[in-house]
């Protein structure tokens, strides 16, 4: 199967949009996440839009340690030229650290930055055989600071933002590689982390389809930004005291 891009965390949100634009583009894809119906559903619908495509979907749980191993047998079963991996699965749980649960906690750096690192890992030959191949790693504006009451969540981001980096320079030449830091987005993303309420998602709330639309347009680029406000933020945060900006993310967040 020719062309083809794995998305991760495709049943939803951002994921799901990444699917229908690079669809629009011409790529087959392969759709990975939990929720097969919601998979089958948009498989259904993307080759009933573009018939000319192949659409394959994987129902995998990124917490389960053989997961990756099952998407690289996959691949090598079915054939795939891969040219593009989008590690976009992931999740927030709002809380104090030592209140919540550290099962959950556990399971978000497992989703977050194990299983987007042993992808990485794994499928890098089959990317560096493709002449425009590429990466996108979703990160975050969060990735930015410290965050409290999302703590964890806010050091994965920063994981997914420092190796994505490296990477972008190590593969020069080889697999075009970004980190995509969006900041609050219109998806499922708030309700899975309890954050429904919280002030960041009342104040600015970006729609999916124009961050999807950016990433893309930027996919060379090492760290990817969309929006202006967006933007506008990360320069604050570097240009305040890090004690500043921790407390006023605290403010937002608790
Ligand atoms: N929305 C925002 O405001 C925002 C801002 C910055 C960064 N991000 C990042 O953007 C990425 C996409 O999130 P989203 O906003 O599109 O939220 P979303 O609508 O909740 O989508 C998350 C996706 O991740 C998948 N996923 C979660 N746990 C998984 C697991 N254990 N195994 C496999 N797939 C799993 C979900 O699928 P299943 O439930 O079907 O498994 C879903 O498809 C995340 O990495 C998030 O951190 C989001």
């Amino acid at each position: 199967m020719k062309n083809t891009v794995l998305i991760t965390g495709a049943s939803s949100g951002l994921g799901e949009e990444f699917a229908w634009q690079l669809a629009a583009q011409d790529y087959n894809l392969l759709l990975v996440a939990r929720r097969s119906e919601k998979l089958a559903l948009l498989a259904k619908k993307l080759t009933e839009k573009y018939p000319q495509l192949t659409v394959l979907v994987l129902s995998e749980d990124l917490n389960e340690s053989t997961a990756v191993e099952t998407i690289q047998t996959f691949i090598e079963a079915q054939n795939i030229r891969l040219v593009g991996l989008i590690n976009n699965a992931g999740f927030g749980a709002r809380g104090a650290f030592s209140e919540l649960p550290i099962v959950r906690q556990q399971q978000m750096l497992q989703v977050n930055i194990i299983a987007l690192t042993l992808l990485t890992h794994t499928l890098i030959t089959h990317l560096k055989r493709e002449k425009y191949s590429f990466i996108i790693n979703v990160a975050s504006t969060a990735a930015f600071q410290a965050g409290p009451h999302l703590a964890l969540y806010y050091a994965s981001k920063a994981f997914v933002l420092s190796f994505s980096e490296a990477l972008h320079e190590e593969l020069k030449g080889q697999v075009a590689v970004s980190a995509l830091c969006p900041g609050a987005t219109k998806t499922e993303f708030a309700d899975v982390a309890g954050m429904s309420d919280s002030l960041v998602f009342k104040l600015r709330v970006m729609d999916k389809d124009v961050v999807v639309k950016h990433a893309l347009k930027n996919r060379g680029k090492a760290i990817v930004i969309p929006g202006l406000m967006n933007k506008v933020a990360v320069i604050a945060v570097k240009l305040l005291p890090r004690f500043m900006s921790r407390k006023l993310a605290y403010q937002i967040q608790k």
